[in-house]
């Protein structure tokens, strides 16, 4: 008998506060949630949270911006607003993201960016992930046995540290496509730190619930707790030395920060780190280049869901579990149908499973990238979902592939933070990046008025596995496999949709089934972004507290799933390019989508 689940679409259109106010007591550290309101927001600015508070997405007609804090949307719209490009507003609202949401990205980290170009219709994906340390080996993460080391005894220092990209990627973006003096699109973050900006809930919370990492290094301690006491929501705080490196970034380019004062800060940093010192130097800065890959794309119904490749596991993931659902008729089944879920996470268990195998850095291990989203072997793939219940089990499969080495499954762990930018211009170009410190607060450590990375802490502790090499090992100048998937939506070759979010990995299943929501479920883009969430990674099947998804438990449990009731603390920021624009922000998170 079909189960009655209207209330996870119905519920969507006033779930947005709710949803936040329901789960807000039960936050890991990591995972604060999204207030009622923020405090001094512009009118503008109010008028989009009021919106999303709604459950309506934000209409325009010309260009739209959709990131993780009004006051960084504000400054991207601004840009807009004076023509600037889609990566003009990149760049000031990553500046901004940095001062106002520091736990999640900024200088110190690294980012993926895809860019549809209007003008030559073709999608670019850029790799501005950190990478590696030259001095560092395989046994970055291992105790003096061979032994992982515990996750945070790894994150919470230097050691975790890899070369940031973010700086390299904004200047990339701007020189590709950038039109606006890019001085100027600074001027709003400089203006923030040095006058103040308001702490939101959401950093407070965070910064309240982290006292024991952040408290172990003088400089993080001092910026989050000025006076010993943790800042508060509403607190107004200035940060003159990020204003500084900013003013050097504007004035010398990115090359200010790889070379020079600002680099031998963050290596120092890093060097002197009590407890857990790393081996970043300045060779590894100086050495930085940001990456053009290859757009990774998969057909999906009438569409193409383009994306970033390895090192990121995201768009071959997210493309994986797509190009099996294609056999199948989710339209049909519906949002509500127990037996639609069961083939988004098993479609998932079974992506999850080549991600673990083969998904790395494919500079320094070969990735069989065509072979993992072939329509052959997805179609093969997609035989797996055909009976009625939970797989019992599932492993990877072979995808064709010329090469003769075979590697041993990945043992990384993640924890979130992390940032997601939308952004449709008035040319009609689209960028999609998500970007991170990952971890909260990234290595806790702090240089220059910015957070410093853990990123390295995506590589497996693991090298190898009864001998058998892991694909994601450490090596030096590697890049740490991601989960993040920034993604660009084609129908017709032009872009329809927009979308990312943090989450780490279950960034794949967030963005899949926001998709799925949009293409199959007729959802528009702040329904699709404010779905209760079920994502099925590694076997058990999340479903997120305090919303309709709970409903699902007991015929997924019947299907033989093992469920587990969680937050699920997305933060997806999508615009839907149609007739008008529509923008949609997550309801978990702080962020609003504004356009004109
Ligand atoms: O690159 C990655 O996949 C992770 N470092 C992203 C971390 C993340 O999304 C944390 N999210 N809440």
């Amino acid at each position: 008998m079909p189960l009655d689940l209207r209330p996870l679409v119905l519920a969507i259109g006033l779930a947005s506060p709710a949803l936040a106010q329901q789960t807000a007591d039960a936050v890991a550290p990591e995972e604060a949630t999204a207030p009622a309101t923020l405090a001094g927001l512009s009118p503008a600015a109010q008028a989009a949270w009021d919106t999303k508070a709604a459950g309506q997405p934000t209409q325009a007609q010309d260009w739209m911006v959709a990131a993780a804090n009004p006051l960084a949307v504000e400054t991207g719209a601004r840009v807009l607003r004076e023509g600037g490009t889609a990566a003009d507003a990149m760049v000031a609202v990553q500046a901004v993201l940095g001062l106002v949401e520091p736990q999640s990205s900024g200088l110190g980290g690294g980012a993926f960016l895809v860019w549809y170009d209007a003008a030559s219709g073709e999608v670019t994906t850029l790799d501005g992930r950190e990478t590696a340390p030259l001095a560092a080996t395989p046994r970055l993460f291992q105790d003096e046995t061979g032994e992982p080391l515990g996750f945070f005894d790894a994150v919470v220092g230097g050691r975790s540290v890899g070369t940031p990209g973010t700086p390299a990627l904004m200047e990339e973006a701007h020189r590709r496509w950038g039109t606006a003096n890019w001085p100027g699109l600074f001027t709003e973050a400089i203006a923030l730190a040095e006058d103040g900006f308001t702490v939101s809930p959401r950093l407070a919370e965070l910064v309240a619930g982290d006292a024991d990492r952040l408290g172990r290094f003088p400089a993080t301690t001092d910026y989050f707790y000025p006076g010993g006491t943790a800042i508060a929501a509403g607190d107004i705080l200035t940060n003159i030395a990020y204003a500084d490196t900013l003013r050097q970034i504007a004035a010398g380019g990115a090359r200010a920060f790889y070379e020079g004062p600002i680099a031998e800060d963050i290596v120092t940093a890093v060097r002197t780190a009590a407890g857990n010192p790393g081996v970043l130097s300045t060779t590894d800065l100086a050495l930085y280049e940001v990456k053009e890959r290859p757009a990774v794309c998969v057909g999906y119904r009438v569409h193409e869901v383009c994306g970033m490749g390895p090192p990121s596991s995201g768009a071959l993931t997210v493309g994986q579990i797509l190009g099996m659902l294609g056999s199948y008729d989710l339209a049909a089944l519906g949002a509500e149908a127990p037996e639609a879920w069961r083939l988004i996470g098993d479609a998932s268990r079974i992506a999850f499973a080549d991600r673990g195998r083969y998904m790395a850095d494919s500079d320094f291990v070969p990735v069989p990238t065509e072979g993992l989203v072939a329509p052959a072997y997805l179609s093969d793939r997609a035989q797996l979902l055909s009976g009625d219940d939970a797989l019992p089990e599932v492993a990877p499969g072979t995808p064709e592939w010329d090469h003769a080495l075979l590697w041993a499954d990945d043992q990384a762990l993640e924890l979130p933070s992390t940032s997601h930018i939308s952004i449709v211009d008035s040319a009609g170009n689209a960028l999609s990046m998500t970007t991170t410190i990952e971890n909260a607060f990234g290595s806790r450590l702090m240089a220059r008025g910015f957070l410093l990375n853990n990123e390295l802490t995506d590589f497996s502790f693991r090298s190898h596995s009864d001998g058998v090499p892991i694909a994601n090992r450490v090596e030096p100048g590697k890049r740490p496999r991601s989960s993040m998937a920034p993604s660009i939506v084609l129908t017709d070759g032009a872009p329809s949709l927009v979308i990312g979010s943090p989450g780490g990995s279950r960034i794949i299943g967030y963005v899949a089934q926001a998709i799925i929501a949009w293409a199959d479920w007729g959802m528009d883009v702040q329904q699709a972004v404010a779905l209760p969430h079920g994502v099925n990674r590694f076997g058990t099947f999340d479903l997120e507290a305090g919303t309709p998804a709970e409903a699902l438990q007991a015929p997924l449990e019947a299907m033989g799933f093992e469920v587990s009731i969680r937050e699920l603390n997305s933060g997806l920021h999508a615009i839907a390019v149609g007739d008008v624009l529509q923008g949609g922000a997550d309801p978990r998170r702080e962020g609003i989508a504004m356009g004109e």
